[in-house]
């Protein structure tokens, strides 16, 4: 039996206090509550001294209110704040995750709601941790080395996002995915906008089986199973679309960690999956960047575009995220002779975000609808890959493939070998539930 999940409670109100204490009591094989204080400065002292795994937070408190202590909290440590309130308005929601809390739960609060997202939280922070423990034994840099089993693969997950619609996600997402498709590589491309994703429609797919039909067989997910419910383009890239009508949705995100944990028990049968992304967000989505090996963070050369960036890049500081996770992508650039005064020159974006663009794909509507309304990636579309903006796809498709995959020739030599299982185990998520 693992050790229990550590807990702090902190609320002003000592019934409410007592009241989670009970809750928990009744799953005390897996919930120890460490100590229960009742203002935001005690709950900074004791989450400082005692490191709990999970801290649930009121926000409205005398002294230090919930949102501030969590902030000088998860500066320090890395806990898993769950804020709890009885506002739930999305003003406050924001505030919480700018402040680092991982969840929101609204009071009073339902007992299997409160258990779930606790153990949602902690397994996601468990993620992060792995990928701490990662960086430090195999450095930032290192790459997984490829299986000479081949039905052992790699496992990349590259989610391609932006917390502002439009921008170019699915675009850059399909055209990532049959990029990265080469030399028996094999990719799969996710369909992770649960409402209105647009991947069938941009790849003209129909498929009566999505992502909804595996939700209630996360646990015992087969690879027969999923490659049933997997549609393929014509050009052979393999597609897990996701719910039919939008009002389904909610039914995939009724576990937030859900289209992450049926990722991570895919990932061995795949050398990358891409996953495209809504908008929002939330905790579907922090579960998806959780377990990315790389997150594609894509904006346009406007000013909230870029505001909305900087807010997710501190974000991801916040949950302590390595620099080199995060890739920052500009799509729709324009000529520098085009430039109208609405776009921002890439060098003052890097400056005001001090990141760099590591790419820049051009706007070109010609190229990008034509490709859309024939259903194909605009860089199997467009025979000539000289010319922009295909040249800046296959270039981004490229550069992801080279970062990942680097190893591939190293990896043949004798003593590469005998590491690689043990390489493939520190650096590889799929293997955290993956095959053995
Ligand atoms: N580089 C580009 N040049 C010209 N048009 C582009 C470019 N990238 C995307 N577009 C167009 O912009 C529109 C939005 O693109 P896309 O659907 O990929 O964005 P999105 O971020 O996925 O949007 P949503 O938030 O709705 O999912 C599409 O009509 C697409 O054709
Ligand atoms: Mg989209």
């Amino acid at each position: 039996m693992s050790d229990p999940i550590t807990i702090l409670i902190v609320d002003d109100i000592q019934d409410t206090r007592e009241n989670i204490k009970k809750l928990l009591a009744f799953e005390e094989q897996e919930f120890k509550v460490i100590d229960a204080v009742g203002t935001g400065r005690e709950a900074v002292r004791v989450a400082l001294e005692h490191r709990p795994d999970i801290i649930i937070m009121d926000i409205n408190m005398p002294d230090m209110d919930g949102i501030q202590a969590t902030s000088e909290i998860t500066k320090a440590v890395p806990a898993g704040v769950i804020m709890m309130s009885v506002q739930t308005d999305q003003d406050y929601l924001r505030k919480a995750m700018q402040a680092g809390a991982r969840q929101f739960l609204g009071k009073p609060v339902d007992p299997d709601e409160l258990y779930g997202t606790i153990r949602s939280v902690y397994q996601s922070l468990e993620s992060t941790r792995q990928q701490l423990v990662n960086a430090v034994n195999v450095g930032p840099t290192s790459t997984k080395p490829v299986s000479t089993d081949p039905d052992v693969r790699a496992g990349h997950v590259i989610v391609v996002y932006s917390p502002q619609g439009g921008v170019g996600k699915t675009t850059i997402a399909t055209n990532l995915a049959s990029g990265l498709m080469k030399r028996g590589i094999k990719v799969l491309l996710v369909d992770a906008d649960l409402q209105f994703g647009d991947i069938a429609v941009f790849l003209k797919l129909q498929s009566q089986s999505t992502l909804l039909d595996l939700v209630d067989k996360i646990e015992d997910l087969d690879t027969e199973f999923f490659d049933s419910i997997v549609a393929t383009h014509d050009s052979g890239l393999k597609v897990l679309l996701g719910p039919q009508r939008p009002e389904y949705a909610e039914e995939v995100e009724a576990q937030p960690s859900a289209v992450a944990r049926i990722i991570e028990k895919i990932a061995m049968s795949y050398d990358f999956i891409v996953v495209d992304t809504s908008s929002r967000l939330d905790e579907t989505l922090l579960a998806l960047t959780d377990i990315a090996t790389k997150v594609l963070l894509v904006a346009t050369p406007t000013l909230a575009s870029i505001k909305n960036a900087r807010f997710v890049l501190d974000l991801f500081d916040r949950m302590n995220y390595l620099p080199d996770k995060t890739v920052f992508v500009l799509n729709r650039v324009e000529d520098e002779r085009q430039r109208g005064r609405v776009t921002i020159p890439s060098e003052i974006i890097e400056k005001h975000l001090k990141r760099p663009v590591e790419a820049k794909i051009p706007v070109n509507e010609a190229v990008i609808l034509s490709a859309i309304n024939k259903g194909v990636p605009a860089i199997v579309a467009q025979r000539d890959r000289s010319k922009p903006p295909v040249r800046d796809l296959v270039e981004l498709s490229d550069m992801l493939y080279r970062k990942l995959m680097s190893t591939q020739e190293t990896a043949e030599q004798p003593e590469a070998q005998d590491s690689k299982a043990e390489g493939r185990r520190k650096s590889g998520i799929g293997l955290r539930l993956g095959k053995a």
